[in-house]
């Protein structure tokens, strides 16, 4: 069978005064039914462009689709209408934001919202929608999810508005979430809620779920298979555990060495010194090399740009990928 989703050699511009910048340049990567994979990476590494890409909601201009591919259930997304796109998106494919006012609208009645997403794809009435509506609002573990139902979004807090949206992205038992930072804005309690909920959320709908993240604890706890971009590419691709046990590429090892190691006393943090290179003119040879403590001056990672390649069981793009530890 071929996998529920298949992103292949994406490439996503902005245009910005400065001029063009690469966010995504040659992403491709797939999402098999009922999985969890994990998009990580530092801020601007293109993890958001990403998502917004696959599911339409990509804003063009100032974005431009250079090229690639986005084939979901076998379907082309890119070559999708509006029309069509509004149809996949809330039914088969969800998406869950950091802001939950990204997807909840304020002057509308929480209940409600929901009952229209639902009526909006399947034929039931009012009544019937507005009752799996309130079962949903129960599902996400609101207490009196019946009250609840009635209120707007500003009576919410902000883990409940996030339940809310999370009730919302399942009412429709979607085979894709992307869950786009959902935790970030919450204290740490609610996270570790909200992120039980997903956990509720995925085993209800048995959706594949995306889930784009910062928190490296958090793809140790959930994801399966993990992507680690920087630069508007994935540089390395592996199975949790062996992403966390043998980095394959020196930038994700330079990530795991970033947080504090519950296993070790020591709770030093070591960021990757630097910053990520300007999207608007990439060097040609590695975008990690200013970085790279593995490089050591060797020629190749300044002049020709790593493809990614297998090794161990990771695609990683580093030439030097065997030194990596
Ligand atoms: N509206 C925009 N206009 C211009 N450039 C943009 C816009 N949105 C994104 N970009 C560019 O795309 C790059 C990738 O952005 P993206 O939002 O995907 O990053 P991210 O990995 O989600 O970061 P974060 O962790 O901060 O959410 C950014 O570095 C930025 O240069
Ligand atoms: S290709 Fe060179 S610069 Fe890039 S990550 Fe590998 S060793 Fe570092
Ligand atoms: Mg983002």
């Amino acid at each position: 069978m071929s996998p529920l989703l298949t992103v292949e050699d994406l490439a996503v511009e902005f245009r910005t005064e400065d001029g063009v910048a690469r966010a995504l340049d040659g992403v491709s990567f797939t999402v098999e039914a009922g999985e969890t994979v994990a998009i990580v990476g530092e801020s601007g590494s293109g993890k958001s462009v990403t998502a917004l890409t696959v599911l339409g909601l990509l804003r063009r201009p100032p974005a431009r689709i250079v090229r690639g591919s986005v084939r979901f259930r076998d379907r082309e997304l890119l070559r999708l209408s509006r029309d069509e796109l509004r149809k996949i998106r809330g039914k088969d494919a969800a998406m869950v934001f950091q802001d939950p006012m990204t997807a909840l609208n304020p002057v509308q009645r929480v209940g409600k919202q929901i009952a229209e997403a639902i009526r909006l794809h399947s034929a039931v009435s009012r009544q019937q929608a507005m009752a799996r509506a309130v079962d949903l609002l129960g599902l996400v573990g609101m207490a009196q999810p019946g009250t609840r139902a009635r209120q707007y979004p500003h009576e919410f807090s902000g883990g409940m508005r996030q339940r809310a949206m999370i009730a919302m992205a399942i009412a429709n038992d979607p085979a894709l979430l992307i869950a786009d930072e959902p935790t970030t804005a919450l204290d740490v309690t609610i996270q570790a809620q909200v992120l039980s909920l997903l956990r509720t959320a995925k085993q209800e709908t048995g959706a594949a779920t995306v889930l784009i993240t910062h928190d490296l604890g958090v793809v140790a706890e959930m994801a399966e298979r993990v992507l680690v971009m920087y630069a508007g590419r994935i540089v390395e691709q592996a199975d949790v555990r062996s992403l966390f046990a043998s980095p394959r590429h020196p930038y994700t090892a330079g990530l795991l060495a970033s947080i504090p190691r519950l296993d070790v006393e020591s709770q030093t943090l070591t960021p990757i010194p630097g910053s990520p290179p300007s999207l608007l003119a990439p060097p040609p040879g590695c975008p990690f090399a200013p970085r790279c403590a593995l490089r050591q001056g060797r020629a190749e990672c300044v002049s020709e740009r790593p493809a990614l390649r297998e090794v161990d069981g990771h695609a990683t793009a580093c030439h030097f990928a065997e030194l990596a530890e």
